[in-house]
């Protein structure tokens, strides 16, 4: 289950009804899934060949297929990031970048954990803590970032409308509070 943490009040949200509601009012899509299906071999696992990514996919395809369908994505694919990653700090800098993108980004939090820093509605920024078996999407034309938390490892399943066309747009802005 996702946690919030609105920057400018410091307020923290752990009520589900009241992080669903945030969420929504904020133009956020939230979803959280059950991750029973993903075989217990690839449990807490974070460095993934090709072929037991694609089984996550495999054991997930009903609910990806469904969310497809229903949003518009027509490809697919799976991320996993720790500290056996080559370069994680520098891909994290490189992460930690407010930006946008013309289309929505959504992810799937298979394993471990991260945070989606968001410009809410009201001009401040709020983190979306997530955990396995959420999942979530990002606006559209949103400031954002997302990062990795203290424990520094995800699975993450990525959805796309066009891959190709999937770009960041660095965002500059001064009302961003870092801490
Ligand atoms: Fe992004």
């Amino acid at each position: 289950m996702a946690t919030i943490r609105i920057r400018n009040t410091g307020e923290q949200l752990v009520d589900e009804a009241n992080i669903r509601q945030f969420l929504t009012d904020n133009g956020v899509y939230y979803d959280h899934w059950s991750l029973d299906a993903i075989p217990a071999a690839l449990h807490n696992r974070f460095q993934l060949d090709d072929a037991e990514k694609e089984e996550i996919l495999k054991s997930l395809a009903p609910q990806i297929e469904a969310l497809a369908q229903a949003r518009g994505y027509v490809k697919w694919d799976v991320v996993a990031m720790s500290e056996a990653t080559p370069n994680l700090d520098e891909i994290l800098k490189k992460f930690e970048q407010i930006h946008t993108h013309t289309e929505d980004e959504v992810r799937v939090m298979a394993a471990g954990s991260g945070v989606f820093i968001i410009k809410g509605k009201d001009g401040g920024y709020f983190d979306v803590e997530l955990t396995a078996g959420d999942v979530i999407s990002v606006p559209e034309h949103t400031p954002h970032y997302f990062t990795v938390t203290a424990e520094r490892k995800f699975v993450a399943v990525r959805l796309f409308i066009d891959p190709s066309g999937w770009v960041a747009h660095p965002y500059d802005d001064p009302a961003f509070t870092q801490a």
